[in-house]
């Protein structure tokens, strides 16, 4: 991300607020905003969702458990000397004491990634319930949000299996590129492993399609691909390719502050109040979902 001097960048003064509040769910949602590759809007995906959400009335907290720290960035918390998920992670700190307020909304939360959390993948693998860490610090502030959102790495390892273990359901942004759909069948394998052994209550609720060109027939074909193989996961809004979706993190803004009428944020908005929406009703328990494992180039194994 390019350095912003720091005269540019501009405070975040006062609350955003909808005028029209979106719907409570039913009970908490945890989410797990995953996909092993890199670089098709994840982190993107899981501020702007969770700041839409919080402009709609509802508490929502953003676990941001990449080490390279982009979700931290992007909710302008400080990350590079306070402790964050790494030591609630190890158990040298009380969760509730690490997580920071992000400005200009009325209740969103960061529990924010530092460096330190790039040894996190080894440290953990010798101590006792390592994939249940994160579960187990949520356990005792979850009550407190509507929504969590935790922003995984671009890797299958111990942190993602963390958060999997710890969500209730699974968002898998997909970009709108050649390639989409390599890698979502291990994806999807994570994540049906993680539900027999590890946690039976998760779903694999959403899906989002990122940085869409509708100019292109490419993307109109992985659009079409993705509704025939999760015509119900899908979200129908997909979020355009947009300039100020990626100039937003340099300002250490969501474009929810950035730029809320640009066409990033009104795409982010639309797709987040049909999750708030879908969440009114979501019973992880009633939700069937027949996954259909992709091969590299998308078409079913
Ligand atoms: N819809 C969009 N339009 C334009 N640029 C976008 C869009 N979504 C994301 N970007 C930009 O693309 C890059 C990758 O996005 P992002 O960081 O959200 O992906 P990621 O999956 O979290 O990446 P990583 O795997 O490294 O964590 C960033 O520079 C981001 O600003
Ligand atoms: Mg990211």
């Amino acid at each position: 991300m390019a350095d912003v001097p720091r005269e540019t960048i501009q405070k975040v003064v006062g609350t955003r607020r909808l005028k029209e509040a979106m719907p409570k769910p039913a009970k908490g949602r945890i989410f797990v905003v995953a996909n092993q590759k890199g670089g098709v809007g994840k982190t993107t995906t899981a501020v702007n969702i969770a700041a839409a959400l919080s402009m709609g009335g509802l508490k929502v907290l953003v676990v941001d458990l990449d080490p390279q720290g982009n979700a931290s960035t992007a909710l302008g918390v400080e990350h590079k000397v306070s402790m964050g998920v790494y030591e609630v992670l190890m158990g040298s700190t009380q969760i509730k004491d690490v997580i920071q307020k992000c400005a200009g909304f009325p209740v969103l939360d960061c529990l924010p990634s530092n460096t330190s959390l790039a040894q996190a993948e080894i440290n953990l693998v010798s101590m006792v319930a390592r994939e249940s860490r994160l579960k187990d610090a949520l356990n005792e502030i979850k009550d407190n949000y509507d929504y969590i959102f935790i922003d995984c790495p671009p890797s299958l390892g111990l942190l993602t299996v963390n958060a999997f273990s710890a969500a209730t359901e699974v968002l898998i942004p997909i970009q709108c590129e050649y390639y989409a759909l390599e890698g979502l069948s291990q994806l999807l394998e994570t994540y049906k492993i993680v539900k027999q052994r590890l946690n039976s209550e998760l779903t694999l609720s959403t899906i989002v399609l990122t940085m869409f060109d509708s100019r292109t027939r490419l993307a109109n074909d992985v659009v079409a691909n993705v509704r025939s193989h999760f015509p119900r996961e899908l979200i129908d809004i997909p979020i355009p390719r947009a300039v100020r979706l990626s100039e937003a993190p340099s300002y250490s803004q969501t474009v929810m502050t950035y730029d809320p009428s640009s066409t990033g944020a009104i795409a982010y908005m639309q797709v987040a109040r049909e999750i708030a929406e879908r969440g009114k009703a979501f019973d992880s328990n009633v939700v069937r979902i027949d996954h259909k494992l992709l091969n590299k180039t998308g078409d079913i194994a």
